[in-house]
């Protein structure tokens, strides 16, 4: 996608070196980093400097490239798929990825390992561009029958950043806003802030800003008068793991715009890869929620009125915090998912009418 009129994706792999877009700096920097060792790979995503469901799993897979030309040892390789493996432990993608990868790799002969190894994570990466395409064409529907109905802008809101900066392009929840856009169909999105990292005011608001769509970013507390006062046609959000019961476990603050949804009779769709299923648990309360450091809430990074980036104190120096990073939608609540396979009713039956 777009940034200053140039086109990119989210990771790339050049002269065995993994380039991201670091996300920890957006939007006040576009920067781009290497990553040199499986260590580093393993850091940026704990740090966040990639982050989104799909994002971290390519990361995870290039991760394992790096580590075999670092080392090419099976113990070395072993510990580095565990390693990747606990460094974000809520969306399912991660795993997905890296089993993938050492599933590919098991037998594999020295010689051959890297070539196959680098094969794979390429793969990886293209289907989730692919996939994340189909869920746009998919999810263009859904918009388009309420612009057809509606004749006027159609207002979609989306929490936290499940857009081309979450995946390798595209997006899931973006995805669907941006086929729209390109086929001339009005759209404005309001974008929930997202507290405490504010993924949507820092990375969506800019990557639709990029693209050219209308956005206004709101507070994470605005959505439901806003619901209520029909200001908003529809939401879309992303999603770290899908249980196969259809309940759906993303970033913080999700469930609560899905009850107010609800409340409001407001049409609450989440966009999601096949990669982000969960086929064996069944009880989302055994999905490991991350909680993450209290200096996320307690502090803010910005620009000073020099321009400079800093980071203060807003709380009281003495404070109690709980940063939990991820919450529970459950099945009822959501009005459909919108796979690359199609959209589908969020259960079972309507999970596996399309993947079974
Ligand atoms: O903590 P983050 O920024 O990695 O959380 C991202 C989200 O919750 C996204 O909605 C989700 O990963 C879907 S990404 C297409």
């Amino acid at each position: 996608m777009n940034i200053d009129g140039n086109n990119y994706r989210t990771i790339w792999f050049e002269n065995n070196i993994v380039k991201i877009i670091d996300q920890t700096k957006l939007p006040h920097q576009f920067f781009i980093k290497n990553l040199k060792t499986v260590e580093d790979t393993i850091n940026a995503i704990k740090t966040m400097e990639v982050r989104g469901a799909p994002l971290i799993g390519a990361t995870a897979a290039y991760g394992l490239v790096l580590s075999i030309i670092e080392n090419k040892e099976q113990s070395f390789l072993q510990r580095s798929s565990e390693d990747l493996i606990g460094s974000r432990p809520t969306a399912i993608n991660l795993k997905w990825s890296v089993e993938r990868m050492m599933k590919k790799l098991s037998g594999v002969n020295g010689s051959e390992i890297l070539k196959i190894a680098l094969e794979e994570a390429g793969i990886i990466a293209e289907e989730d561009v692919e996939f994340c395409k189909s869920i746009g064409v998919n999810g263009l529907k859904i918009i388009e029958d309420i612009a057809n109905k509606k004749k006027d802008t159609v207002n979609i809101l989306t929490h936290c950043n499940a857009g081309w900066l979450a995946t390798i392009d595209w997006g899931t929840a973006t995805s669907p806003i941006y086929q729209a856009h390109k086929k001339g169909i009005k759209v404005h999105v309001w974008v929930d802030e997202t507290r405490p990292r504010n993924q949507g005011a820092n990375l969506t608001s800019y990557e639709l800003s990029e693209e050219g769509i209308p956005n206004t970013i709101i507070a994470d507390n605005t959505g439901g008068i806003l619901m209520q006062r029909n200001q908003v046609d529809m939401c879309i959000v992303g999603s770290d793991r899908t249980l196969s019961t259809g309940d759906v476990c993303n970033k913080i603050g999700t469930y609560l715009k899905a009850l107010a949804a609800k409340d409001n009779n407001v049409p609450f769709y989440v966009a999601h890869p096949s990669s982000t299923i969960d086929w064996n648990l069944k009880d989302f309360k055994q999905i490991p929620i991350e909680e993450r450091d209290s200096t996320e809430l307690s502090h803010i990074e910005g620009l000073d009125k020099n321009n400079k980036l800093q980071k203060v104190l807003i709380y009281p120096k003495k404070n109690n915090t709980l940063n939990l990073a991820f919450d529970i939608t459950p099945a009822k609540l959501i009005t459909a998912l919108i796979t690359e396979k199609g959209v589908c009713e969020a259960s079972e039956q309507g999970l596996k009418s399309l993947f079974k």
